[in-house]
C-alpha cells in the first residue's frame, strides 16, 4: 500500500445507514451502542469496517491529533476539516460533529449557524454540544432549525476548568441532582441522545431509567444503553494521560514506534529501499541513456523535454 494506492470504504450492503429511529429502538431492545472518536479518513474507514453504530468527530482531536493540552484551542474550521475526512471513510455509522468550545455559547444564531456548518459542509448527520445551562436553550435552538443534537454532561471536558480539573463528577448528591436537572432538561429541549461522562456507575444507572432518550457513557459504568471511547485511548495511540475509564484495545504506539525506528536504521544502513521496491529500464534504453551522458560535449547542467513516467 502507498499513498498512490486508491482506498474505498469497505461495502457491507448487507447493513443499514443508522438512523435516530434504529438508536431509538436499540434503546427499547437494550442492544448496546457502540460509538468511538475518529479524526480522519482510515480510522474512519475502520470503523465503518468494524460495524460501529455511531462515529463522533470529537474535539478531544485538539489533544489526540493536534497536540493541545485541553479541548478548548480547536476551532469549528478546524474540526470541519477532520470531519470532512471522516465523512469521506463512513457509509452506514452516524456521523456526530462535535461544536467546539466558542462556536454556540454566544447566542442561538451562533449555534444554529456552526450546527448547519457541520451539516452543509461535512455531512454530518447530527451534532453535539456540552454541558446543561445555557446549552440548553442552544440544543433547542439548533433542533428547531432541523438539526439533530446530542448533549454530554458529568465531566465536560470544554470546561472541565470549572469543574475543578478532569475529575469525575456526580460524586455528592448534588452534584448528582445537577446532572439529572441537565440531562432532562437537555430531553426536553429535544436531545435524542446524551452523553454521561465520568458519572458513578451508581447515577447512571438511576437516571438512564429515568431517560427515554439513549444515554451513551464513557466512565458511566455499564448500564448506560451505549459506550463511547476515544480512538487514540482505545486503540493506545496517544501517550498522554489515561483516564481511569479508559481500556486499552491494542498499543500501537508500541508497534508504530517499532515501525518507524526499524525503517529508521535501515535507511541509514542502506537495507531499504531493497532492489524490489526499484524500478527497472529496457538495457538497451540504459545503454543509450549512458552513451548520451558519457559523451564529451555534454554541458555541466542540461535541461530538457522531460516526460513524466507514471509510476
Ligand atoms: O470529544 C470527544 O471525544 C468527546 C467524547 C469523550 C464523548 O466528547
Amino acid at each position: 500500500m502507498s499513498s498512490h494506492t486508491q482506498h474505498t470504504v469497505e461495502d457491507n450492503p448487507e447493513r443499514e445507514p443508522v438512523t435516530l429511529p434504529r438508536l431509538a429502538e436499540m434503546k427499547l431492545n437494550a442492544e448496546p451502542i457502540v460509538m468511538v472518536t475518529a479524526y480522519d479518513y482510515p480510522s474512519a474507514g475502520i470503523a465503518e469496517e468494524a460495524g460501529v453504530d455511531m462515529v463522533l468527530c470529537g474535539d478531544s482531536a485538539a489533544m489526540t491529533v493536534l497536540g493541545h493540552s485541553s479541548t478548548t484551542p480547536v476551532s469549528l474550521d478546524e474540526m470541519l476539516v477532520l470531519a470532512r475526512a471522516v465523512r469521506r471513510g463512513l457509509r452506514t455509522p452516524m456521523l456526530v460533529g462535535d461544536l467546539p468550545f466558542g462556536s454556540y455559547e454566544r447566542s442561538n444564531d451562533q449555534a444554529i449557524e456552526s450546527a448547519m456548518r457541520y451539516v452543509k459542509e461535512a455531512g454530518c448527520d447530527v451534532v453535539k454540544l456540552e454541558r446543561g445551562g445555557i446549552s440548553v436553550e442552544r440544543a433547542r435552538a439548533i433542533v428547531r432549525a432541523g438539526i439533530p443534537v446530542m448533549g454530554h454532561v458529568g465531566l465536560t471536558p470544554q470546561t472541565a476548568t470549572a469543574l475543578g480539573g478532569f475529575k469525575a463528577q456526580g460524586k455528592t448528591a448534588d452534584q448528582a441532582v445537577r446532572i439529572a436537572e441537565e440531562a432532562l432538561a437537555l430531553q426536553a429541549a429535544g436531545c435524542f441522545s446524551i452523553v454521561f461522562e465520568a458519572v458513578p456507575t451508581a447515577i447512571s444507572e438511576v437516571l438512564v431509567a429515568k431517560l427515554s432518550v439513549p444515554v451513551i457513557g464513557i466512565g458511566a459504568g455499564v448500564a448506560t444503553d451505549g459506550q463511547v471511547l476515544v480512538w487514540h485511548d482505545l486503540l493506545g495511540i496517544y501517550g498522554g494521560r489515561q483516564a481511569k475509564f479508559v481500556k486499552r484495545y491494542a498499543n500501537l504506539r508500541e508497534e508504530m514506534l517499532e515501525g518507524v525506528g526499524r525503517y529508521a536504521r535501515e535507511v541509514r544502513e542502506r537495507a531499504f529501499p531493497g532492489a524490489e521496491h526499484g524500478y527497472s529500464i529496457e538495457p538497451e534504453e540504459l545503454e543509450a541513456f549512458r552513451r548520451y551522458i558519457e559523451q564529451e560535449s555534454l554541458p555541466a547542467s542540461f535541461g530538457g523535454d522531460w516526460t513524466a513516467t507514471e509510476i
